[in-house]
């Protein structure tokens, strides 16, 4: 019954709009698409899941580029210190529970709608359903990934 009861939320609220499939022209749905892409090459060229550190809140993870974030990157992968990532790059955390994909958490290089600091900062279940849309500009984002001034936002390249 409980199950049900649970089922019969999740099917009202994907069907008001709370995933980004449902409306791939929004804001939300066309950032999710480009994740669904899906030729992000990994960090250092490795398939690996990473143990979150630090202050992170994120969980295990993969860590992958879109192709204009790549261009930014040095021959050991990392983004050089006092370096900024060209407009449209995509960092893409891909969250595991297990060897389960859960979510899809990107960062996206803006200066355009949405954008907080210089980026445009979401989450996404694997399944399209909206955690924290684009629309909330980053709010509850920035305060700790600015903790790192030298690297544009980005934390990984310090502790990973
Ligand atoms: C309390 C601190 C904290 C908050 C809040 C936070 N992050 Fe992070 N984030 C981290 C840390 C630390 C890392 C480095 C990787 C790791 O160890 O998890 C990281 C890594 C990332 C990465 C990979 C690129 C990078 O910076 O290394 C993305 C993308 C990301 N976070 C997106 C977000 C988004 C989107 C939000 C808001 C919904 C958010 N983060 C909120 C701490 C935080």
């Amino acid at each position: 019954m409980l199950a049900l009861f649970v089922a019969a939320i999740a099917v009202t609220t994907s069907g008001c709009g709370k995933n980004a499939e449902s409306d791939p022209t929004s804001a939300d749905g066309s950032l999710y698409a480009l994740l669904k892409n899906n030729n992000f090459a990994y960090y250092k060229g490795e398939n690996v899941i990473l143990s979150p550190k630090g202050s992170s809140p994120h969980g295990p993870f993969k860590l992958r580029f879109n192709a204009k974030a790549m261009a930014a990157l040095d021959s050991t992968g990392k983004l050089p210190a006092g370096s900024i990532f060209p407009d449209s790059s995509i960092v893409l955390k891909e969250v595991y529970d297990g060897d389960k994909l859960k979510q899809l958490v990107p960062m996206m290089k803006s200066s355009g709608a949405n954008s907080a600091s210089g980026w445009v900062w979401a989450q996404y279940g694997d399944d399209g359903k909206i955690i924290y849309s684009v629309s909330k500009e980053g709010e509850k984002c920035v305060s700790c990934h600015q903790a790192n001034g030298n690297r544009d936002l980005t934390l990984s390249f310090d502790l990973h």
